[in-house]
């Protein structure tokens, strides 16, 4: 399986996603500025491995700042990382989890070469315990599949938006070792095309059976009959169950509704967000409208055309079928089950 990240002596090492599939090149992040632009920049991108980004920026910064004041650097490095991408609530989760990590040690008086290697330590953590995670949400989410299943999905919720494993690809790759014959629908998730450039690619990595459809033939397959279920990812999930996740999600959960079609989000509890009552309170990223006016660099429409970019959408949770976490699966109402989940209790709500 591809190795979306890596911590190396020379830096923090990610395939570049916005190159893919036509090249498979490697970037090598140096210090927490360049990790930055790599997240704003969808070098790395997805929620989980935004917060794998996030916690190795924040280790390789307190690497090379200087003792004197390391508070105000950790200070500084973790705003800057905090400031890259607003709605995977993920990034917030890691880089939160590695200042407690950093207070832990100065409370105990630990040396600045100790709090650097325990930052590297605890940045590796996220992401082995992340690939873990995302093998226990396949396990739960494999049970929910039909024999021979045909699975749509949207976006890249793989293991490129993950440490690896991925979480709504997970669920299929979880079903296929347990001997189910999946096979997956991917739609291409305009407009920077996740779907098409990196599901595809990854799938097709592992001999996955994938066929690519268009965003706007969603409608047409969910209503003929062929698609046993939708999984996706998230980035945010709201204290009642509204997902946010890519741009077009929540069409494709209303389409899934309408023809009976089961819409599964796959995620982990650190994606819960139960500081938002609902999904109204998400943030959604507005990213530049040339992504939506040119494709990979190439104009599709009149020059000075006027367009609108919100990357991510939110899917009310009288939509989602269940959320399956590493905890177990919730249904609604999410409002108690995902509570429970969340505080570590196992076998939620089924
Ligand atoms: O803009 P992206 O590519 O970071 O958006 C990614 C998604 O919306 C994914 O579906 C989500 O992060 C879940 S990834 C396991």
């Amino acid at each position: 399986m591809v190795k979306t990240i890596e911590w190396t002596p020379e830096g923090v090492v990610m395939i570049d996603q916005t190159r893919l599939p036509t090249e498979e090149t490697y970037v090598t992040c140096k210090n927490y500025l360049e990790v930055a632009g790599a997240i704003r920049g969808m070098i790395i991108r997805g929620a989980p491995a935004i917060g794998v980004a996030a916690a190795m920026g924040v280790a390789i910064g307190i690497q090379q700042a200087a003792s004197e004041d390391l508070d105000a650097r950790m200070e500084e490095i973790c705003s800057v990382l905090a400031g890259t991408r607003p709605t995977a609530v993920n990034l917030f989760w890691a880089i939160e989890r590695m200042k407690r990590r950093y207070r832990e040690l100065r409370s105990v008086g630990a040396s600045v070469t100790a709090i650097r290697n325990e930052l590297v330590t605890e940045a590796e953590r996220v992401l082995e315990e992340d690939i873990a995670i995302n093998q226990s949400i396949g396990r739960h989410g494999a049970e929910l599949l039909p024999a021979n299943a045909q699975v749509m999905t949207h976006c890249n919720a793989g293991a490129l938006a993950t440490g690896g494993y991925g979480t709504a690809l997970g669920v299929i790759r979880a079903a296929i070792e347990s001997g189910n014959s999946v096979s997956v629908l991917a739609n291409e998730t305009r407009p920077f095309l996740q779907g098409a450039r990196l599901t595809v690619w990854e799938l097709q990595q592992d001999s996955i059976p994938v066929t690519l459809l268009t965003d706007n033939m969603a409608g047409h397959l969910l209503h003929s009959g062929k698609v046993s279920a939708v999984v996706v990812g998230a980035d945010r999930i709201a204290g009642n169950g509204d997902v946010a996740n890519k741009i077009g999600t929540y069409p494709v959960a209303v389409l899934a509704k309408e023809n009976g079609v089961p819409f599964y989000v796959a995620a982990p509890i650190s994606t819960l967000d139960l500081s938002l009552a609902s999904g109204e309170d998400i943030p959604i990223e507005e990213r530049n409208p040339a992504e939506v006016t040119e494709l990979q660099g190439v104009a599709v429409a009149p020059p000075g055309t006027t367009a609108m970019h919100p990357a991510f959408d939110v899917t009310p949770n009288r939509y989602v079928s269940a959320i399956i976490t590493e905890h177990g699966v919730a249904r609604a109402p999410y409002v108690e089950s995902l509570r429970k989940l969340a505080s570590g209790r196992t076998n939620a709500a089924s």
